[in-house]
Protein backbone atom coordinates (compact mmCIF):
# COMPACT_ATOMS: atom_id res chain seq x y z
CA UNK A 1 0.00 0.00 0.00
CA UNK A 2 1.71 3.42 -1.00
CA UNK A 3 0.98 6.97 0.79
CA UNK A 4 -0.70 8.36 -1.92
CA UNK A 5 -4.57 8.18 -2.42
CA UNK A 6 -3.47 8.97 -6.34
CA UNK A 7 -0.85 8.07 -8.22
CA UNK A 8 -0.10 8.10 -12.15
CA UNK A 9 3.12 6.12 -13.05
CA UNK A 10 4.53 7.36 -17.08
CA UNK A 11 1.11 7.19 -18.03
CA UNK A 12 0.92 7.78 -21.98
CA UNK A 13 -2.54 7.52 -24.29
CA UNK A 14 -2.10 6.95 -27.42
CA UNK A 15 -5.38 7.73 -29.55
CA UNK A 16 -5.62 5.88 -33.55
CA UNK A 17 -7.32 8.63 -35.20
CA UNK A 18 -8.07 7.82 -39.05
CA UNK A 19 -5.17 8.37 -40.64
CA UNK A 20 -2.20 9.83 -37.37
CA UNK A 21 -1.87 8.71 -34.03
CA UNK A 22 -2.56 11.17 -31.67
CA UNK A 23 -0.62 11.45 -28.18
CA UNK A 24 -3.13 13.02 -25.38
CA UNK A 25 -1.01 11.81 -22.63
CA UNK A 26 2.38 12.05 -22.62
CA UNK A 27 4.67 10.56 -19.80
CA UNK A 28 2.49 11.65 -16.86
CA UNK A 29 3.80 10.77 -13.19
CA UNK A 30 2.04 12.38 -10.37
CA UNK A 31 1.08 11.87 -7.00
CA UNK A 32 -1.87 12.78 -5.26
CA UNK A 33 -2.59 13.11 -1.74
CA UNK A 34 -5.14 12.41 0.04
CA UNK A 35 -7.55 14.69 0.64
CA UNK A 36 -6.08 17.11 -1.72
CA UNK A 37 -7.95 19.60 -3.87
CA UNK A 38 -6.19 19.80 -7.52
CA UNK A 39 -7.19 21.93 -10.45
CA UNK A 40 -5.99 20.59 -13.42
CA UNK A 41 -5.41 23.45 -16.38
CA UNK A 42 -4.74 23.44 -19.98
CA UNK A 43 -6.13 24.63 -23.25
CA UNK A 44 -8.60 22.73 -25.22
CA UNK A 45 -7.10 19.58 -26.47
CA UNK A 46 -4.47 19.29 -23.71
CA UNK A 47 -5.21 16.09 -22.51
CA UNK A 48 -7.23 16.76 -19.17
CA UNK A 49 -10.61 14.90 -20.47
CA UNK A 50 -8.08 12.04 -21.30
CA UNK A 51 -6.31 11.72 -17.98
CA UNK A 52 -9.18 12.11 -16.04
CA UNK A 53 -10.59 8.48 -18.05
CA UNK A 54 -7.54 7.44 -17.23
CA UNK A 55 -7.64 7.39 -13.53
CA UNK A 56 -10.80 6.96 -13.31
CA UNK A 57 -10.52 3.57 -15.31
CA UNK A 58 -12.88 4.54 -18.33
CA UNK A 59 -10.40 3.83 -20.45
CA UNK A 60 -6.92 2.18 -20.87
CA UNK A 61 -3.61 3.24 -21.32
CA UNK A 62 -0.73 2.75 -23.60
CA UNK A 63 1.80 2.71 -21.36
CA UNK A 64 2.48 3.24 -17.64
CA UNK A 65 -0.27 2.49 -14.73
CA UNK A 66 -2.53 4.25 -12.42
CA UNK A 67 -2.81 3.68 -8.80
CA UNK A 68 -5.82 4.02 -6.59
CA UNK A 69 -5.16 3.24 -2.99
CA UNK A 70 -2.13 1.03 -4.17
CA UNK A 71 -4.49 -0.64 -6.46
CA UNK A 72 -3.28 -0.79 -10.00
CA UNK A 73 -6.61 0.35 -11.72
CA UNK A 74 -5.71 -1.27 -15.19
CA UNK A 75 -4.92 -4.37 -14.29
CA UNK A 76 -8.11 -4.68 -12.20
CA UNK A 77 -10.44 -7.49 -13.86
CA UNK A 78 -14.05 -5.43 -14.43
CA UNK A 79 -15.85 -6.52 -11.25
CA UNK A 80 -13.05 -5.35 -8.78
CA UNK A 81 -12.64 -2.10 -11.30
CA UNK A 82 -16.48 -1.69 -10.87
CA UNK A 83 -16.05 -1.97 -6.86
CA UNK A 84 -13.34 -0.24 -6.87
CA UNK A 85 -14.81 2.96 -8.80
CA UNK A 86 -18.60 2.16 -7.27
CA UNK A 87 -16.79 2.35 -3.58
CA UNK A 88 -14.57 5.22 -3.86
CA UNK A 89 -14.15 6.97 -7.44
CA UNK A 90 -17.05 9.65 -8.52
CA UNK A 91 -16.73 10.75 -11.98
CA UNK A 92 -18.41 13.83 -13.29
CA UNK A 93 -18.30 13.96 -17.16
CA UNK A 94 -17.94 16.18 -18.89
CA UNK A 95 -20.83 15.39 -21.76
CA UNK A 96 -23.27 14.74 -18.26
CA UNK A 97 -24.23 11.57 -19.35
CA UNK A 98 -27.45 11.73 -18.08
CA UNK A 99 -30.09 8.73 -18.85
CA UNK A 100 -32.32 10.17 -21.89
CA UNK A 101 -35.52 8.21 -20.70
CA UNK A 102 -35.24 8.32 -16.89
CA UNK A 103 -36.31 11.88 -15.59
CA UNK A 104 -33.60 13.78 -13.55
CA UNK A 105 -34.81 12.55 -10.17
CA UNK A 106 -34.69 8.78 -11.83
CA UNK A 107 -31.27 9.28 -12.50
CA UNK A 108 -30.10 10.47 -9.02
CA UNK A 109 -32.34 7.54 -8.08
CA UNK A 110 -30.27 4.83 -10.37
CA UNK A 111 -26.91 6.09 -9.29
CA UNK A 112 -27.62 5.13 -5.46
CA UNK A 113 -29.35 2.07 -6.95
CA UNK A 114 -25.83 -0.49 -5.82
CA UNK A 115 -26.42 1.14 -2.37
CA UNK A 116 -29.73 -1.03 -1.66
CA UNK A 117 -31.54 2.10 0.24
CA UNK A 118 -35.53 1.97 0.60
CA UNK A 119 -37.17 4.63 -1.97
CA UNK A 120 -37.69 6.80 1.30
CA UNK A 121 -33.73 6.57 2.26
CA UNK A 122 -33.00 7.96 -1.08
CA UNK A 123 -35.86 10.73 -0.69
CA UNK A 124 -34.22 12.17 2.21
CA UNK A 125 -30.71 12.23 0.87
CA UNK A 126 -31.71 13.06 -2.52
CA UNK A 127 -34.35 15.90 -1.95
CA UNK A 128 -31.98 18.79 0.01
CA UNK A 129 -29.90 18.44 -3.30
CA UNK A 130 -32.51 19.31 -5.70
CA UNK A 131 -33.30 21.92 -3.26
CA UNK A 132 -30.01 22.98 -3.21
CA UNK A 133 -29.55 23.63 -6.59
CA UNK A 134 -32.89 25.15 -7.13
CA UNK A 135 -34.47 22.22 -9.76
CA UNK A 136 -36.92 20.56 -6.95
CA UNK A 137 -39.73 21.77 -9.70
CA UNK A 138 -37.88 19.98 -11.98
CA UNK A 139 -37.59 16.33 -10.70
CA UNK A 140 -39.70 15.00 -12.71
CA UNK A 141 -38.18 16.50 -16.03
CA UNK A 142 -36.50 14.73 -18.63
CA UNK A 143 -32.95 15.71 -19.33
CA UNK A 144 -33.54 16.97 -22.84
CA UNK A 145 -36.36 19.09 -21.19
CA UNK A 146 -33.40 21.11 -18.66
CA UNK A 147 -31.43 23.82 -19.73
CA UNK A 148 -27.38 22.74 -20.23
CA UNK A 149 -26.77 24.11 -17.55
CA UNK A 150 -29.31 22.10 -15.03
CA UNK A 151 -28.50 19.23 -16.44
CA UNK A 152 -24.86 20.11 -15.15
CA UNK A 153 -25.97 20.33 -12.20
CA UNK A 154 -27.83 16.77 -11.73
CA UNK A 155 -24.41 15.38 -13.39
CA UNK A 156 -22.56 17.18 -10.04
CA UNK A 157 -25.66 16.00 -7.88
CA UNK A 158 -25.33 12.59 -8.67
CA UNK A 159 -21.75 12.18 -8.40
CA UNK A 160 -21.94 13.90 -4.78
CA UNK A 161 -24.44 11.91 -3.72
CA UNK A 162 -22.72 8.67 -3.70
CA UNK A 163 -20.31 10.15 -1.09
CA UNK A 164 -17.36 9.28 -3.08
CA UNK A 165 -13.84 9.17 -1.18
CA UNK A 166 -12.36 10.39 -4.73
CA UNK A 167 -14.40 12.89 -7.14
CA UNK A 168 -12.67 12.97 -10.82
CA UNK A 169 -14.65 16.50 -12.47
CA UNK A 170 -14.59 17.41 -15.61
CA UNK A 171 -15.66 20.47 -16.76
CA UNK A 172 -18.56 20.28 -13.37
CA UNK A 173 -19.27 24.10 -14.12
CA UNK A 174 -18.58 24.65 -17.76
CA UNK A 175 -22.05 25.67 -18.27
CA UNK A 176 -23.72 27.14 -14.96
CA UNK A 177 -24.31 30.69 -14.11
CA UNK A 178 -21.05 31.63 -11.80
CA UNK A 179 -22.98 31.66 -8.60
CA UNK A 180 -24.46 28.65 -9.17
CA UNK A 181 -21.01 27.64 -10.30
CA UNK A 182 -19.06 29.49 -7.13
CA UNK A 183 -21.43 27.22 -5.16
CA UNK A 184 -20.43 24.17 -6.45
CA UNK A 185 -17.17 24.78 -6.33
CA UNK A 186 -17.65 25.53 -2.55
CA UNK A 187 -19.71 22.55 -1.85
CA UNK A 188 -16.18 20.84 -3.07
CA UNK A 189 -13.92 22.58 -1.35
CA UNK A 190 -15.73 21.85 1.85
CA UNK A 191 -15.70 17.81 1.08
CA UNK A 192 -12.16 18.12 1.13
CA UNK A 193 -11.64 20.40 3.92
CA UNK A 194 -14.74 18.01 6.20
CA UNK A 195 -14.00 14.98 4.86
CA UNK A 196 -11.12 14.49 3.50
CA UNK A 197 -12.56 13.62 -0.20
CA UNK A 198 -9.65 13.68 -3.04
CA UNK A 199 -10.74 15.99 -6.00
CA UNK A 200 -9.46 16.60 -8.90
CA UNK A 201 -10.91 19.20 -11.10
CA UNK A 202 -10.12 19.97 -14.74
CA UNK A 203 -11.11 23.03 -16.62
CA UNK A 204 -10.20 25.22 -19.53
CA UNK A 205 -12.20 27.94 -18.18
CA UNK A 206 -11.45 30.62 -15.43
CA UNK A 207 -12.07 28.72 -12.04
CA UNK A 208 -10.47 30.67 -8.82
CA UNK A 209 -7.12 29.28 -8.44
CA UNK A 210 -7.49 29.58 -4.53
CA UNK A 211 -10.20 27.54 -4.24
CA UNK A 212 -7.65 24.23 -5.10
CA UNK A 213 -4.41 23.05 -3.15
CA UNK A 214 -2.40 22.93 -6.08
CA UNK A 215 -2.52 23.37 -9.73
CA UNK A 216 -1.45 21.04 -12.09
CA UNK A 217 -1.08 22.11 -16.16
CA UNK A 218 -1.35 20.38 -19.44
CA UNK A 219 0.15 21.36 -22.49
CA UNK A 220 0.11 19.26 -25.61
CA UNK A 221 -0.16 15.72 -23.36
CA UNK A 222 2.24 16.56 -20.95
CA UNK A 223 2.35 17.77 -17.18
CA UNK A 224 3.92 21.03 -17.47
CA UNK A 225 3.74 22.05 -14.04
CA UNK A 226 2.50 20.43 -10.91
N1 LIG B 1 -11.66 9.18 -28.40
C1 LIG B 1 -10.70 9.86 -29.03
N2 LIG B 1 -10.21 9.47 -30.21
C2 LIG B 1 -9.22 10.14 -30.84
N3 LIG B 1 -8.64 11.24 -30.33
C3 LIG B 1 -9.08 11.69 -29.16
C4 LIG B 1 -10.14 11.04 -28.44
N4 LIG B 1 -10.36 11.73 -27.28
C5 LIG B 1 -9.50 12.75 -27.29
N5 LIG B 1 -8.74 12.74 -28.40
C6 LIG B 1 -7.65 13.68 -28.72
O1 LIG B 1 -6.78 13.73 -27.61
C7 LIG B 1 -6.36 15.06 -27.35
C8 LIG B 1 -6.72 15.44 -25.91
O2 LIG B 1 -8.13 15.48 -25.79
P1 LIG B 1 -8.85 15.72 -24.40
O3 LIG B 1 -10.29 15.54 -24.63
O4 LIG B 1 -8.20 14.88 -23.37
O5 LIG B 1 -8.50 17.27 -24.12
P2 LIG B 1 -9.03 18.26 -23.02
O6 LIG B 1 -7.84 18.89 -22.39
O7 LIG B 1 -9.99 17.58 -22.12
O8 LIG B 1 -9.79 19.39 -23.88
P3 LIG B 1 -11.11 20.28 -23.50
O9 LIG B 1 -10.60 21.39 -22.61
O10 LIG B 1 -11.58 20.79 -24.83
O11 LIG B 1 -12.11 19.41 -22.83
C9 LIG B 1 -7.02 15.92 -28.41
O12 LIG B 1 -6.06 16.15 -29.42
C10 LIG B 1 -8.16 15.08 -28.92
O13 LIG B 1 -8.41 15.33 -30.27
MG1 LIG C 1 -12.00 17.84 -21.73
Amino acid sequence: MNNYKIECISLNKQYKGRNVLITAVRDVSLKIEKGEFILLKGRSGAGKSTLINLIGGLIAPTSGKVTIDGFIVNQLNNKSLSNLLLNRVGIVFQGFNLLPTYDIYENIEVALAPRGLSKREIKKLAIPYFERFGLSEMMHLLPEELSTGQQQKVAVIRTLIRQPSIILADEPTASIDDITAGEILELMRNLCNEQNVTIILATHGIVPETIADRMIVMENGKVINQ
